[in-house]
């Protein structure tokens, strides 16, 4: 939730700091603080509010060094105001943290540390960890740092520097994810690896239960006992520009133009002519697909929605049975996992709390576990037997895009092998799935084309209170995420539903004027969707429809069409979801909203 960066090197850390800090921008944005050794003292600014309010305050009042931290926040403990802004020091001055997590025990740490004599000044559950780290300093950061850890409770990322050793930093893990950056004579630290891009390819991570000294000459990687881990850097293939937002006002608008080239990616060396499937990471063994039972779909918000597609994929195309199930569900509901199981963990970051931990409830139960993420070497790649990257790039914004089309990709591919490996997809049908599958790129262009349309209609309902996306089968999964992109970054109240249940409830809230999105792709319930497009119309909505742009009947019931190229129809949510994509940001462009950052979201959600 919060963003991490640290420096020490022979540069002047603040400006290194600020840059990692605005590449972190996206995982935490209502206060942030740096704290750098000047050579004499340890410095700290910190005030709440977006970076931008760090930044003038530095330039009032620079700090200098060549060692530091810095950290962005997204409140969990104190609200976001300066004093509860990280990095939090200890009484004297001479020990400063910051971390990403939360530590579940702090009230009776803070309690137990007050009564011995510790002042306080935030509300942070962050600050005990300072003032633990000063009672038991002895001359050796180090232990001091494992003693403070072993009497927290949680979830943590933590960095802390010292005025009694400033030529280190040390760093610990537990759950939040923390990234070493490697170069000649300087090192870094960050949550994630777009911060890093701009300085070193050459990356370490950290995993739970380790801890890290991090000094000018590298990092020296022991566990919570002092045991020494051997760890062989990995190297970073994204570079800086990826990173960046290349001339687009948002990320968001940027990585939405980005899908037909990820598309590529994703595909590129795993299709071949002779129709199979290699899936680089993924090696289920042929017994394993013979016999298995059952396949979870587990994931968090938008990569909950590419599971829902995933199991209609996997049900049709390998006729195996499948569920999605929503993460921070599915782990408290004792799930029922006999026989030959998989879980298909699907998430970005890699770094979804809800999802790791359902990740190891189903392992704990037997499930055998295939993640679909974006991220190398994030947790989820770790705690998994399989992975398959979706090779989607960096994606800064908060709203998802370019990674929900690589996973419904990812999961198509799984759902053709899966059903090939059982004979269960006819050879014409399977040839021409990996023909559509090859024109995805091609025709995802040829939507974006449809922009400026869909601006025009961004403008025209921009101030409406309630916006209805309704769709069957496939495109009821891909209204949910029409719906949920529209939400998080225009704040316009929506709701998804299957077209189907309208009139047992919420038809009552379609009154005149207000907009109705109608996916009409799945040729099979086609005749249905004309008749909720009636019942609606009949109730006064504004009608907006997206359908294959041979549908003339579909066009010329509706107020406004948004046309998409012909696919398979099990192919159709990866087109169907751009114009929805490209609604969501300009209903928010219009309506002046922070599109990268909006309120109250962060990124990665690493806490429960
Ligand atoms: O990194 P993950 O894919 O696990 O993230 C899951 C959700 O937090 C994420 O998809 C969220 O719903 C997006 N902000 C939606 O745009």
């Amino acid at each position: 939730m919060c963003g991490i960066m640290g420096y020490i090197g022979g540069r002047d850390a603040l400006p290194i700091l600020l840059d990692g800090l605005r590449r972190l921008e996206y995982r935490g944005y209502d206060s942030a603080g740096v704290a750098v050794y000047t050579g004499e003292r340890l410095e700290i600014r910190k005030a709440a509010g977006k970076l931008r309010r760090l930044v003038e305050m530095v330039s009032a009042a620079p700090v200098q060094g060549t060692v530091g931290i810095g950290h962005t926040r997204w409140a969990t403990h104190g609200n976001p105001t300066d004093y509860n802004a990280h990095p939090h020091s200890d009484c004297r001055g001479h020990i400063v943290v910051i971390h990403n997590g939360i530590i579940e025990n702090f009230l009776e740490l803070k309690e137990e540390l007050h009564r011995r004599g510790h002042r306080f000044q935030s509300e942070t559950d962050t600050e005990v960890l300072a003032h633990l780290i000063e009672e038991a300093y002895e001359g050796d950061l180090e232990r001091a740092v494992r003693h403070a850890i072993s009497r927290a409770r949680g979830a943590y990322a933590i960095v802390v520097l010292s005025s009694h050793e400033p030529d280190k930093l040390i760093a610990c893990r537990q759950i939040s994810p923390l990234i070493v950056g490697l170069g000649d004579g300087e090192t870094w630290l960050a949550s994630d690896i777009p911060a890093l891009l701009p300085y070193t390819r050459k990356v370490m991570v950290i995993e739970d239960g380790e801890m890290a000294t991090i000094t000018r000459d590298g990092v020296r990687i022991t566990t919570l006992n002092g045991e020494v881990v051997e760890k062989t850097p990995i190297h970073v293939t994204w570079d800086a520009e990826m990173a960046e937002r290349g001339g687009y006002p948002h990320f968001m608008l940027k990585e939405i133009h980005e899908q037909p080239r990820a598309l590529q990616e994703t595909l590129m060396g795993r299709l071949d002519h002779a129709g199979q499937i290699s899936l680089d990471g993924v090696s289920l063994p042929d017994i394993f697909v013979e016999r298995l039972e059952k396949v979870w779909l587990v994931a968090c918000g938008t990569a909950y929605h590419a599971g829902l597609v995933g199991k209609w994929l996997l049900e049709h195309l390998s006729r195996i049975p499948a569920e999605a199930d929503l993460a921070s569900e599915l782990r408290y509901r004792d799930p029922l996992v006999f026989g030959t199981n998989l879980t298909v963990a699907i998430s970005q970051s890699g770094e979804t709390a809800d999802t790791l931990a359902a990740v190891r409830e189903m392992k704990a139960r037997g499930s055998r576990i295939l993640a679909i993420t974006n991220v190398v070497g994030s947790t989820l790649t770790r705690e998994a037997d399989d992975v398959l990257y979706i090779r989607a790039g960096p994606e800064i914004a908060v709203a998802s895009t370019k990674a929900y089309l690589t996973m419904l990709v990812a999961l198509t591919m799984l759902a053709i092998e899966l059903g090939r490996r059982r004979k269960a997809i006819p050879d014409e049908r399977l040839n021409a799935l990996l023909y559509g599958l090859r024109e995805l790129p091609g025709k995802a262009q040829d939507v974006l084309r449809r922009e400026p349309e869909v601006l025009e209609l961004a403008k025209r309902y921009a101030h409406c209170q309630d916006i209805f996306f309704i769709g069957r089968g496939l495109d009821y999964a891909v209204a949910m995420e029409g719906s949920l992109k529209l939400k998080e970054i225009s704040y316009v109240h929506s709701e998804a539903l299957a077209a189907g249940e309208l009139k047992h409830g919420t038809l009552a809230l379609v009154t005149d004027g207000v907009p109705v999105f109608a996916l009409c792709t799945q040729r099979h319930v086609r005749e249905k969707m004309l008749s909720n497009i009636q019942e609606v119309k009949a109730r006064g909505a504004m009608v907006v429809a997206v359908a294959y742009e041979d549908d003339r009947e579909v066009a010329s019931l509706v107020d406004h069409v948004i046309p998409i190229p012909p696919v398979d129809d099990l192919l159709s949510p990866i087109l169907a979801i751009i114009p929805l994509q490209l609604f969501a940001y300009y209903v928010a462009r219009e309506r002046g909203h922070d599109i990268d950052q909006p309120r109250n979201l962060a990124k990665s959600v690493t806490v429960e």
